[in-house]
């Protein structure tokens, strides 16, 4: 017997962010977190699992190379998920070995929360390929494995604004994610990634919250403030508020970052590039009197642009203004969807001023809210 499942899974940005854990081995963070799901036309993990009685052990392949299956992580996904999926079926299958073949359709390392997609895709492969009927019934318990790859993974099992509440239980049988609205909800929603660096980061996430929880008082700070951050930030997606989502997630980012320079030894996750973009971004709601834009930095220099259609024009245009694409490449600097091109106005560029050669934004990812993973085969 031989059978196989091809699914997607897109990449979350969070607006509210998740740093910190109350318990590592179960992946429990410190605090809720709220994300947008991005469309997979531009961002997705793709992954093919598939079971046989030939399979001698489990293997995997990541964008074409393959990688160990003894790492913790990977174990905790494939054992819990199948202690999970166990009273769904077919015992024989669940008991053979599974390959699986997983690959982005951007750069890995990126920043871009491409661990999230990936491990959300694979255990909605596995649940699929184990043959979870329909409407996945307990789908909590699928988030549960996903948080088990990586905490921000289990926000990317969802489409549009998705909360992962921490819960409370030692278990952590409660700190799952649930959807906050849809995508349809507030269909003008737009990102712009600006993709600083593609290359992998210094401290990696996990290794850097860790550090943080154990030398930041700022943070004991920001643990207290976040519920209440939560409750505003769903209120203005529920309201589809524009300016009140734009400015609490400007200073999430901005606690977030700060309380890693508040981390003993510091970690610098942005750079002058990142810098130069939240100048920018201010200076261009400073224009329109009112918060039209908003930049969140994760682990990483990259800045993501939250702002609504209509505005993508002309924040484009000065984007590329002042981070223009360097010349050499025949590569497009802005990818995905397209936008109407207008000309820079010069009287918005007299306004803004920014430092001289504040460095390079490499290319330009252009997307909106999306919706969860999708299912390609059947099994
Ligand atoms: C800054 O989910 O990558 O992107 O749970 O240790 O795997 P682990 O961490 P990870 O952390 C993401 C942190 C963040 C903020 C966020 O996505 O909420």
């Amino acid at each position: 017997t031989f059978r196989c499942v091809t699914c997607t899974a897109p990449v979350n940005i969070a607006v509210i962010k998740y740093w910190g854990k109350r318990d590592e081995k179960l992946i429990l963070p410190t605090n809720s977190s709220l994300s947008v799901t991005l469309g997979q036309d531009e961002l997705r993990a793709k992954t093919s699992v598939a079971v046989s009685k030939d399979y001698t052990q489990d293997r995997m392949w990541l964008n074409g190379k393959e990688q160990s299956v003894n790492t913790p992580r990977i174990q905790n996904v494939l054992k819990e998920t199948r202690k999970r999926l166990s009273d769904s079926q077919n015992e024989t299958e669940l008991l053979q070995n599974v390959h699986i073949v997983s690959e982005n359709n951007f750069p890995t390392a990126a920043g871009l929360a491409s661990s999230a997609a990936g491990y959300a895709c694979l255990v909605y492969s596995l649940s699929q390929l184990y043959g979870v009927k329909g409407e996945i019934s307990d789908i909590a318990r699928l988030l549960l494995s996903c948080r088990q790859g990586s905490g921000s993974a289990c926000r990317s099992i969802y489409g549009g604004f998705v909360a992962w509440n921490m819960g409370e239980l030692e278990d952590g049988s409660d700190s799952y994610a649930v959807q906050v609205a849809p995508e349809a909800h507030w269909p003008e929603m737009r990102t712009l990634i600006l993709v600083v660096n593609d290359q992998k980061k210094d401290v990696g996430s996990t290794e850097g919250m860790q550090t943080t929880i154990e030398t930041s008082d700022l943070m004991k700070h920001r643990v207290t403030i976040m519920d209440r951050r939560m409750e505003a930030m769903t209120e203005a997606i529920k309201k589809r508020d524009f300016p009140t989502f734009g400015k609490l997630t400007m200073q999430d980012s901005n606690q977030l970052h700060a309380v890693c320079l508040d981390t003993y030894p510091p970690i610098f996750y942005m750079t002058d590039v990142s810098r130069q973009v939240i100048r920018l971004v201010h200076a261009i709601n400073d224009i329109y009197e009112e918060v039209k834009v908003a930049y969140t930095f994760d682990a990483g220099p990259n800045a993501c642009l939250y702002l609504l259609e209509e505005d993508v024009p002309r924040v484009l245009s000065l984007v590329q203004h002042f981070f223009p694409p360097s010349q050499d490449k025949g590569e497009k600097f802005v990818t995905g969807l397209s936008v109407p091109e207008v000309p820079v106005c010069s009287k918005d560029v007299s306004k803004i001023s920014l430092q001289q050669n504040p460095g390079a934004i490499k290319y330009i990812i252009h997307t909106k809210v999306g919706p969860g993973p999708q299912v390609l085969t059947d099994p």
